[in-house]
């Protein structure tokens, strides 16, 4: 495949700079927005609290563009359950890609109070922010989660059955609010429901990593891993190259694909036993062995059976044509999770 549309809208870009905003941009997926942007000589203004990025994923990016580019991007060290910050952060900016959130479905059991005031008054700060600073396009990250515990395979954007988890309403709460938006202020926004997104500069520390760091990490320092349930639990993991390629083109897309939300994933299905042992043969051809069988351990709170979209509606409305499947997307992200995941612990 050759993501011919999203080469283009990229050379496009390189010859018309614009100026973005990426909220979250110390975290994993906005670390990496920052860095395609970057290289692709755009100005970038990126807000963060640190609550769950870190300093380390924006000196990494610094260290992988040139000073000329790095000189292009503005930090501004801010909080999104302030509608100040968010307004600062979204003066004279053309297209919003707005990250911030906090993540993960145990956290939010833990906490719910804490999940939604970032997930969804920061959204709302952020959706008003955006919508009086009159930017061109507001692309957020929606999720999976909003699937709840509807039974079909795959996953189409329009069945969506009860949310199972706190984080699960926010988000959901996200697209109910866009969709407002577009009826009652004219202010027409992009949801993207990622799917298991995975790559370099995801946290494997603390009790919320995902799975794919988090396994990673354990194997690298021979420790146990445990899968929750049989491990026939399955997910449609999506290289992080993929993402970063929905959310260029749904910044730059026409109006008519516009006040939608869609699946963002490559269309497959992975169960957890197969993860371990594609993640095991990785480390062994990066040079690291390991030779223990996974833990088995109770499922998890608030978790969906199986998750696997079907990535139609994206790729006919805004040619989304992911380039990673995820044997292709471990073995890129594994050296860097080999040569970084120590010195990042
Ligand atoms: N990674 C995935 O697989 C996945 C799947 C579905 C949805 N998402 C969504 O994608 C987005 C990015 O996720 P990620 O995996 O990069 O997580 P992340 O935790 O690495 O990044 C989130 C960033 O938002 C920042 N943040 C949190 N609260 C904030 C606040 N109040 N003000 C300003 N900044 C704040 C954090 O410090 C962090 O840098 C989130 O909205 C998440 O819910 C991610």
């Amino acid at each position: 495949m050759t993501a011919t549309t999203y080469n283009k809208v990229k050379e496009t870009l390189v010859q018309t700079p614009k100026t973005w905003l990426i909220t979250g941009v110390a975290g994993f997926i906005g670390s990496n927005l920052l860095e395609t942007l970057l290289l692709l000589d755009q100005k970038v203004v990126g807000l963060d609290n640190f609550a769950t990025g870190f300093q380390h994923n924006l000196d990494e990016v610094k260290s992988l563009v040139s000073a000329e580019q790095w000189e292009r991007f503005t930090f501004i060290k801010g909080d999104i359950r302030q509608l100040t910050d968010c307004s600062k952060a979204c003066q004279g900016v053309d297209y919003v890609l707005h990250q911030a959130a906090l993540g993960s479905v145990p956290r939010s059991i833990a906490d719910p109070i804490a999940t939604n005031e970032t997930n969804i008054s920061g959204f709302l700060n952020m959706l008003v922010a955006a919508r009086d600073a009159n930017v061109a396009s507001f692309t957020y990250a929606a999720s999976s989660s909003t699937y709840g515990d509807h039974p079909a395979l795959p996953k189409v954007e329009d069945a969506i059955g009860n949310p199972l988890s706190p984080y699960a309403v926010t988000k959901y709460v996200n697209e109910l609010y866009a969709d407002v938006f577009s009826r009652t202020y004219g202010f027409k926004t992009i949801g993207l429901r990622y799917f298991n997104i995975f790559g370099k500069r995801q946290t494997p520390d603390g009790a919320y990593a995902a799975v794919i760091p988090k396994w990673t990490a354990a194997m690298i320092a021979g420790d146990e891993v445990f899968i929750n349930g049989d491990g026939d639990t399955s997910r449609d993991f999506n290289f992080i190259e993929n993402a970063v390629q929905a959310n260029i083109l749904a910044a730059t897309a026409t109006e008519q694909a516009k006040n939608q939300v869609y699946n963002v994933a490559v269309g497959g299905r992975t169960t957890l036993n197969t993860l371990f042992s594609a993640l095991k043969e990785h480390l062994s051809a990066n040079g690291v062995s390991y030779t223990q069988a996974p833990v088995y351990r109770d499922f998890r709170a608030g978790d969906v059976r199986h998750s696997q979209a079907d990535i139609s509606k994206i790729q006919n409305a805004l040619s989304y044509d992911p380039q990673f499947d995820i044997v292709q997307g471990i073995e890129k992200a594994m050296p860097w999770y080999v040569t970084s995941i120590n010195t990042v612990s």
